[in-house]
């Protein structure tokens, strides 16, 4: 169990329930919890989960069939952030835990997912031994060969260089830290987009943003752009960017929170089909309006851009 401060935040936003009520599709559903997902260019989505350190994937063209076994990491039980780096090649995080009690078990790992040949090919890249949940993964723009991953109980911002199979910590913030001992959650969904970092920090409640270099250094101050009061059970996770710059973001234990590209909200879905949301993405080409979120409940859902604004 969590030990919580108590909030120290001041609200800075008024927020006003959705008045539409969009239409949410289930695509499919696995017995695990699903910790996040990316888009293929062909369209495909892949899954990561925890409770078994698997990669499903699901086809959107075919929508009656369910998500399928692809590819499964050796040496851990649950696979966190994923990212591609280049065209059909992702890097994800791993780690084992005892899921009943939160401890690790062993420590977090890096792992290549080459998917350009007929069989995926997985093979790891570098083991963090200080860290014990490497969670959120976003590739940096015009590299192949670095990720920045999240440490959330740490609250650090790792680069990993995938060809040199090393690492550094790039980002150490009190904003990105979390705010009480493990399991307390700091830094968690990451995404880079326009030069900005942008990051969620569950348990301060916190969505930011901070100007980084093109080697995926901080440049500059962090800032807030968008608060919750945080519990143990509402704290936000991974979040999808769209192209105009407004964000969505995946929050426990059914929202969905919007903001546009400045930070104010536009709308709160809040939802049962969303039973804890854990990452949101959008799909590519033809379907650049179709958000798909994920849940801890085993849910891919499919919902129209358009419907929420
Ligand atoms: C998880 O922790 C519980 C409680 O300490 C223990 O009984 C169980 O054996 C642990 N499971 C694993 C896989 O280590
Ligand atoms: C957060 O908590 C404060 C203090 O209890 C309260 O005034 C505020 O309305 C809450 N904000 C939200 C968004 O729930």
């Amino acid at each position: 169990m969590r030990i919580k401060l108590s909030m120290i935040w001041a609200t800075i936003l008024l927020i006003a329930p959705c008045s539409c009520s969009p239409s949410l599709e289930t695509l499919a559903t696995l017995p695990l919890w699903i910790e996040n997902v990316v888009v293929r260019a062909n369209n495909k989505l892949l899954l990561t989960t925890l409770g078994t350190a698997t990669i499903y994937t699901f086809d959107p063209s075919f929508p009656s069939q369910n998500a399928t076994h692809l590819v499964t990491i050796p040496d851990a039980n649950g696979l966190v952030g994923i990212a591609e780096i280049s065209p059909d090649v992702f890097i994800t995080a791993a780690g084992t835990w005892n899921f009943s009690t939160g401890d690790i078990i062993s420590s977090a790992s890096i792992w290549r997912v080459d998917l350009r040949k007929n069989a995926p090919e997985a093979r790891l890249v570098v083991t963090v031994p200080e860290s014990n949940l490497l969670n959120g993964v976003a590739a940096l723009p015009g590299c192949n060969n670095a990720v920045l991953v999240s440490d959330t109980f740490a609250g650090i911002v790792y680069k990993i260089n995938v060809k040199e199979r090393n690492y550094e910590p790039v980002i150490q913030d009190p904003l990105f830290a979390p705010p009480d001992a493990v399991p307390s959650l700091g830094v968690n969904g990451i995404r880079i987009h326009g030069g900005y970092l942008y990051f969620v920090n569950s348990d301060q409640g916190l969505f930011g943003r901070v100007p980084i270099s093109r080697t995926g250094h901080a440049t500059g101050n962090t800032e807030v752009l968008f608060r919750i009061n945080a519990t143990e059970t509402t704290y936000m996770d991974d979040f999808a960017i769209d192209g105009l710059g407004n964000v969505y973001i995946a929050t426990h234990p059914n929202i969905l929170y919007v903001l546009d590209r400045y930070g104010k909200v536009k709308t709160v879905l809040d939802r049962t089909e969303l039973n804890e949301p854990t990452s949101a993405v959008f799909g590519r080409g033809r379907a650049k309006d179709r958000l798909y979120v994920t849940t801890g409940s085993g849910k891919l859902v499919a919902i129209d851009r358009r419907e929420l604004s």
